[in-house]
């Protein structure tokens, strides 16, 4: 395998190809909506939902070029995220990606909708994928279960209920599962499915990648530089939210990012022979300064 940095940028860069294309053949009226999510989606992110996919699917003896409509689907989900995670009435936030936030730019009424239009496209995209067989119809269904009530959008929901309430460590689990590592898991668990594999250690590896991703984010948000971010730090206690900072300390949180590391890297046993980038990928996670 080549080294871990090259090995990401081969996946991310096959990623890029396809949303590149995809935006560039995106023509939605007015053009302030498709100006909007075309800024987002191309304002440069980890891909790291579409890297796992793909890296997933590698694992597991699958072609990944031809599974375009469903990592492109994935980072539709997660910008639209995005999106409304930094309007106003949410966390409030200025800064994206490096650049000013979607509604800082456009407005928040044309942001709500590029995210609105971004899940719903990012539909369109899984829809068109589920007539090629059953595994991509369960693929897409594990996808919309991430995204929706039962993933991203209750622990959102969650992580606005729990703003400047004293909480603890299992109200704490619960935000963090559905907010991130749902569809942190999504893309494992949608590989393994395409690849007839088992499922839940793909569950069990992305849940507990997921959670690390958070963590990291947490201690990023308190330690980390605004300009390797790419967003603000220091928003998480302007906002008094419910993260691992606020009820285990950063010490703690440190503490618990190991445990979280090892869960996942446990989980890979169960994953065959092709495992080494899927688990260079839990120490990236551990040690991201961005
Ligand atoms: C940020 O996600 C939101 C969380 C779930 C913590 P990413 O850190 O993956 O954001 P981008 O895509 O790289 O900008
Ligand atoms: C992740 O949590 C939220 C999403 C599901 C989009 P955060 O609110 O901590 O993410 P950042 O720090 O703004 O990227
Ligand atoms: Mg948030
Ligand atoms: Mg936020
Ligand atoms: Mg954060």
């Amino acid at each position: 395998m080549k080294d871990f940095s090259a090995q990401y940028r081969l996946y991310s860069d096959a990623f890029e190809r396809m949303l590149g294309e995809f935006c560039a053949n995106m023509r939605f009226r007015p053009a302030v909506l498709a100006d909007g999510m075309r800024y987002s989606l191309l304002a440069g992110g980890k891909r790291i939902r579409p890297v796992l996919f793909f890296a997933t699917l590698d694992a597991f003896g699958m072609p990944y070029e031809t599974e375009r409509g469903l990592a492109l689907a994935l980072e539709c989900i997660h910008t639209y995220s995005l999106i409304h995670d930094d309007l106003p009435e949410m966390d409030n936030d200025d800064l994206r990606r490096g650049k000013p936030s979607n509604h800082k730019k456009f407005g928040t009424g044309n942001a709500l909708l590029a995210g609105d239009a971004l899940l719903s496209l990012a539909f369109d995209l899984a829809l068109a994928e589920c007539g090629r067989d059953e595994a991509h119809l369960q693929a897409a269904r594990a996808l919309s279960f991430a995204a929706g009530a039962e993933g991203m959008v209750s622990g959102q929901s969650a992580d606005l209920f729990y703003e400047g309430k004293e909480a603890g460590e299992e109200e704490l689990a619960f935000v963090v599962e559905r907010k991130t590592a749902r569809l942190i898991a999504a893309p494992v668990e949608m590989a393994a499915l395409l690849a007839g594999r088992d499922r839940t250690c793909a569950r069990t590896y992305g849940n507990a990648l997921g959670a690390l991703f958070q963590i990291t984010d947490d201690l990023l948000d308190v330690k980390g530089d605004e300009g390797r971010l790419g967003k603000t730090p220091g928003k998480d206690s302007a906002e008094q939210k419910l993260t691992y900072i606020k009820v285990y300390g950063r010490e703690g949180a440190e503490r618990l990012a190991d445990e979280k590391a090892a869960e996942a890297e446990r989980a890979l046993a169960g994953f065959g022979e092709k495992t080494q980038f899927l688990r260079k990928l839990v120490a990236a996670v551990r040690g991201r300064e961005r």
